[in-house]
Formats: structure tokens, C-alpha cells, sequence
């Protein structure tokens, strides 16, 4: 077997059909345009079309990365939750500014947002809350995000009791938990092409609308 070094450098970037992307239709605003590749992204069968990996400053001044479900996208921006008592929220109450990356493998394409996050409402949240499923509504509520965690087995009886508990109708509870919107500042769309090379094309918030320019790959 050839060294990994090797292995990786022979691996093919994108095999087989990629969708098109006429730059010169794209809207004059990159949310709908979001919303058109999550939808071709959802549509090609990607799996989990609606991960994405949310960029913070974390508290010593670092950077953080972790993945995220999408929960929705709006005229205002891009949607997720959290529960609030883990880093990312005490980074986000900190440092508002945020990156969204999108990786779409199987289409050949990914978005990337910088922008500032919004938190909405009480009511949001509970909202959002109440429709997740019974285990992830337990995942939830259990110790403390991104705490140290003392005993795994410890973790399985509580997380077990929980879902019992809520398939058995208890209450849901959205104390710990928390919706943000990410406002776009800026928005970047990749894509390869089979002959062509890459596209990339970038929206600038500029005087209450959009600049949009190609970028050199
Ligand atoms: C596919 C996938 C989806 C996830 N979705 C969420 C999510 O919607 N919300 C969330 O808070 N964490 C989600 N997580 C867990 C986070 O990546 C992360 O581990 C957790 O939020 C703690 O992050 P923090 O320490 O930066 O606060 C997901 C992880 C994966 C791999």
C-alpha cells in the first residue's frame, strides 16, 4: 500500500455530472439564490443537504468551528439552533460575527456566509423546541454543553429516562435552548464545473442592496 500522502494525492476532485450554474441568470440577492442550491442540493439526494459548519471567535480570541442543522432560510437570513449553555453561545454573545460553510460533495458546490448573528424570540425557540424529536429533545436537556462529562454510562441512564419521559408526554422544555438568524453581509457560491474550471461568485452588502462580482478561483 502507497503511503497516505500518495493515496490522497491521486484522488479525483468531482467525478461524474455536476449541475450547471449560469452565472449570468443569478439573482441581484444571494438569499434566493441560497435557497435554489439547498433545494437542488436536497433534490441530487445529498446526504444531510442541511449541515453546515458555523465559525465563531471563540473567547480567547481562536477560532471555533462546529456543525450545525440549517432549520430554515428567510428573507432575513439563515436559521439554527443551539442549546444556549454551551461555547458557541457564550462565543456568540461575545463576538456576533459569524461564518456559514456550506459543503454540497455530490453537486460540486458550497456557500460561504459571513454575516452577524440575531436572536430570536422566546416563542421561537419554544416553537422550534417542541417539533424536534423525543431523543434530541433529551440530548438537550441533559448536564451541560460542552462541559466535561464525568460518565458515559451515567449519561445513557439519563438520556434513556429522558426520551421515556417524553414519549410518555411529558413536557418539553426550550429553557436551554435558542434560535439564531445569521444576517449576511457577505455570500459566496463555488462551483466546479467538469471543464471549466470553478465559478465563484460574490454578494457584498453594499447601500441596502447587493454588489455581485466573479472572483478569480
Ligand atoms: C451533523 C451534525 C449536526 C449537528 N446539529 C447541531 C445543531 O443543530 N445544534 C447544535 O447545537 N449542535 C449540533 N451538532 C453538534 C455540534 O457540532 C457541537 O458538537 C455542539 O453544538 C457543541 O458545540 P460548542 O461546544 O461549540 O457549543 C451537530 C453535529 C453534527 C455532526
Amino acid at each position: 500500500m502507497s503511503s497516505l500522502r500518495g493515496r490522497l494525492r491521486v484522488i479525483p476532485s468531482f467525478a461524474g455530472e455536476l449541475p450547471s450554474f449560469p452565472v449570468e441568470k443569478a439573482p441581484g440577492a444571494p438569499l434566493p439564490l441560497l435557497v435554489e442550491w439547498l433545494e437542488a442540493a436536497i433534490e441530487a439526494g445529498v446526504l444531510l443537504p442541511h449541515a453546515v459548519t458555523l465559525s465563531t471567535v471563540s473567547v480567547d480570541g481562536g477560532a471555533a468551528a462546529r456543525t450545525l442543522i440549517v432549520k430554515d432560510v428567510t428573507a432575513d437570513g439563515v436559521l439554527f439552533a443551539t442549546r444556549t449553555d454551551g461555547a458557541k453561545v457564550a462565543e456568540l454573545e461575545r463576538v456576533p460575527r459569524v461564518a456559514l460553510t456550506f459543503y454540497w460533495r455530490e453537486v460540486g458546490r458550497q456557500v460561504r456566509v459571513r454575516g452577524f448573528v440575531r436572536r430570536e424570540s422566546d416563542e421561537v425557540a419554544r416553537a422550534d423546541a417542541s417539533a424536534r424529536p423525543a431523543h434530541s429533545q433529551a440530548a438537550g436537556r441533559l448536564g451541560t454543553q460542552s462541559a466535561p462529562m464525568p460518565s458515559r454510562s451515567e449519561y445513557v441512564r439519563q438520556f434513556r429516562a429522558e426520551v421515556d419521559r417524553i414519549e410518555r408526554g411529558g413536557a418539553a422544555s426550550s429553557e436551554l435552548w435558542a434560535v439564531f438568524t445569521v444576517l449576511p453581509e457577505s455570500i459566496e457560491f463555488w462551483a466546479a464545473t467538469p471543464d471549466e474550471g470553478q465559478i465563484r461568485l460574490a454578494y457584498e452588502r453594499a447601500d441596502g442592496g447587493w454588489t455581485r462580482s466573479l472572483l478569480w478561483p
